[in-house]
C-alpha cells in the first residue's frame, strides 16, 4: 500500500505556498517596522516544559501533546505553541532582566481531531514582548495586530478582549465558582467536572448547553478583578473602537494556563466553527514558574491556515521570468553557460532553464503555461549565427537576435 501523510498533517505545493510567502513577507516587514527582532527556538523540547507552562489542566498538554520517550527514556514532546520554548530560551540565556521585543515564525503540533482550519501540525507567527508591564505594549500589540489585518486586506473580524486579574482575583473566583457549583454537579458534563477539578476558569469555556445555563446565576469573574484591571480593559476597548469592532468578553479565558491579565482572541465568522485566527495574552509569571527570575511578559500567536483564509491581497510586484530554451541536444552545454552568466548579472529575475529539448512550439508551449514574460531561445538557426534570439511572450510577442553582450545588458536591466 502507498504511504499516506499522516492525518492533520496536510502537504504544501508551490501553488500554496505562493500566499504563504506573501503572508510570511508582510507579517516579517510590518514585525521589521515595529522594531521586534527574530528567535527561533527547537520544535522539541521536554515534556515538562509544557505541563509547567501551558498546564497539566490544559486540553492541550492533558491530550493532544505528541510526546515520545527518546533513546535515553527521557520525556520529550514537539511544541504545540511557541510561548513556552521562548521563555525558556530566556531563562536559559540569563536574560530576563532585559527587555526584548521578539518574533518566531514555524510549525506547531496538536493531536487534535482534524476539521475545517483544524490541523494536527499547523504554523504560527507569534510575538512576544518581555520585560515590560502591563499598559503601553498591550497597546502597541493591539495596534500592531490591526494593521496586521488591515495589510492583509482583512476587514471582516471581531478582537474579543478579557481581564484575568492578578492571582489573588483568579483564587478567589475559582473558590467562588466551585462553591457555587458545588450543588449542581449531577447536571454538570463530566468534563466540566473534571475542568472544575483542574482549572475552574476553563468552566466559564464551556461549549455545554446545561453548564452555560447554570452559569447565569454564577458569580461574574469581572467582579472578583479590581478596577485598575476594569478600566484598563474599557480603555482599550475605546481606544480602538474606530479601528475595529472590539467587545470585552467575560467568558474568553483562553485554553493555557499561563494567562494573567490580558487576554484577548481575534475572530471570523467567515472561518465556521474554527473561528479564531490569533490568540493572545499576558502571562506574568511563567518565568517564575519555570524557574527563572519575574519577567513580565505579553504576547500573541497567529494561526497562519486560518489568517490566509482570510487573506485578500495580491502580490503587487511579481518578478519578471524568462524561459532559457535549448531546442538541440548539441547546445546543452551551453544551457550552463548561459544560465551562470545570467543569474550572475542579476539574480532578482526568475530564470526558468528547462533542463531539456524539445520542439520549438512545444517548448514555448510551456514557458506561456508557467507565466515566463520572456524567452531566450537557441535553436539552430542561433547556433549558425552565434547568436539568441530575446522573444517579449507578451501580446506584441517582439523578437530580435542578439549577442551574448547584448542578451547579458537586456537582462541585466529587467
Ligand atoms: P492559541 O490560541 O492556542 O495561543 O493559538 C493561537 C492560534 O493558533 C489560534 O488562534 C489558531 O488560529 C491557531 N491554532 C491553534 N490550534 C490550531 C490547530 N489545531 N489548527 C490550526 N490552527 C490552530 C497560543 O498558542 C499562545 N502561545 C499565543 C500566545 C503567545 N500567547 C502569548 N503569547
Amino acid at each position: 500500500m502507498n504511504i499516506q501523510s499522516l492525518r492533520g498533517m496536510p502537504d504544501f505545493f508551490p501553488d500554496d505556498l505562493k500566499k504563504w510567502h506573501l503572508l510570511e513577507s508582510t507579517l516579517s516587514q510590518i514585525f521589521n517596522a515595529y522594531g521586534i527582532a527574530e528567535i527561533r527556538t527547537p520544535l522539541l523540547e521536554s515534556t515538562e516544559l509544557f505541563s509547567r507552562s501551558v498546564g497539566n489542566s490544559s486540553d492541550i498538554v492533558n491530550k493532544e501533546l505528541y510526546s515520545f520517550l527518546d533513546k535515553n527514556q527521557k520525556s520529550i514532546s514537539l511544541r504545540p505553541e511557541g510561548s513556552a520554548g521562548v521563555i525558556r530560551a530566556i531563562i536559559q540565556k540569563k536574560q530576563e532582566h532585559e527587555k526584548h521585543k521578539l518574533w518566531y515564525q514555524g510549525p506547531m503540533f496538536r493531536y487534535e481531531r482534524p476539521q475545517k482550519g483544524r490541523f494536527r501540525q499547523f504554523h504560527q507567527v507569534g510575538v512576544e514582548y518581555l520585560g515590560y508591564e502591563e499598559g503601553l505594549s498591550e497597546f502597541e500589540l493591539i495596534s500592531m495586530l490591526i494593521n496586521i489585518n488591515k495589510q492583509l486586506g482583512i476587514d471582516q473580524y471581531s478582537l474579543k478582549i478579557n481581564h484575568l486579574g492578578d492571582v489573588e482575583a483568579k483564587k478567589n473566583f475559582c473558590t467562588a465558582l466551585k462553591i457555587f457549583l458545588e450543588p449542581h454537579l449531577s447536571s454538570l458534563h463530566e468534563k466540566d467536572i473534571a475542568r472544575l477539578e483542574s482549572n475552574p476558569l476553563r468552566v466559564l469555556d464551556s461549549k455545554e448547553e446545561s453548564t452555560q445555563l447554570l452559569l447565569k446565576d454564577a458569580p461574574k469573574f469581572e467582579d472578583f478583578i479590581s478596577e485598575k484591571s476594569k478600566l484598563f480593559l474599557k480603555d482599550l476597548a475605546q481606544h480602538y473602537s474606530d479601528k475595529c469592532d472590539i467587545t470585552i468578553d467575560s467568558n474568553l479565558v483562553r485554553g493555557l494556563d499561563y494567562y494573567t491579565g490580558l487576554v484577548f482572541e481575534m475572530v471570523s465568522e467567515e472561518l465556521g466553527a474554527q473561528d479564531a485566527f490569533l490568540g493572545g495574552g499576558r502571562y506574568d509569571h511563567l518565568t517564575t514558574e519555570l524557574g527563572g527570575k519575574p519577567m513580565p511578559a505579553v504576547g500573541f500567536a497567529v494561526g497562519l491556515e486560518r489568517i490566509i483564509e482570510l487573506m485578500n491581497v495580491e502580490s503587487s510586484n511579481v518578478p519578471a521570468k524568462v524561459a532559457l530554451i535549448i531546442v538541440d541536444e548539441q547546445d546543452n552545454q551551453k544551457t550552463y553557460k548561459i544560465s551562470h552568466a545570467l543569474r550572475e548579472v542579476n539574480l532578482k529575475i526568475t530564470l526558468d532553464a528547462f533542463l531539456s529539448n524539445g520542439s520549438l512550439k512545444s517548448q514555448l508551449r510551456r514557458a506561456n503555461k508557467s507565466h515566463c514574460n520572456f524567452a531566450i531561445i537557441v535553436g539552430s538557426d542561433e547556433r549558425v549565427a552565434g547568436k539568441f534570439t530575446w522573444k517579449d511572450l507578451g501580446e506584441q510577442g517582439d523578437q530580435n537576435l542578439v549577442s551574448l553582450e547584448e542578451l547579458l545588458e537586456v537582462y541585466k536591466n529587467l
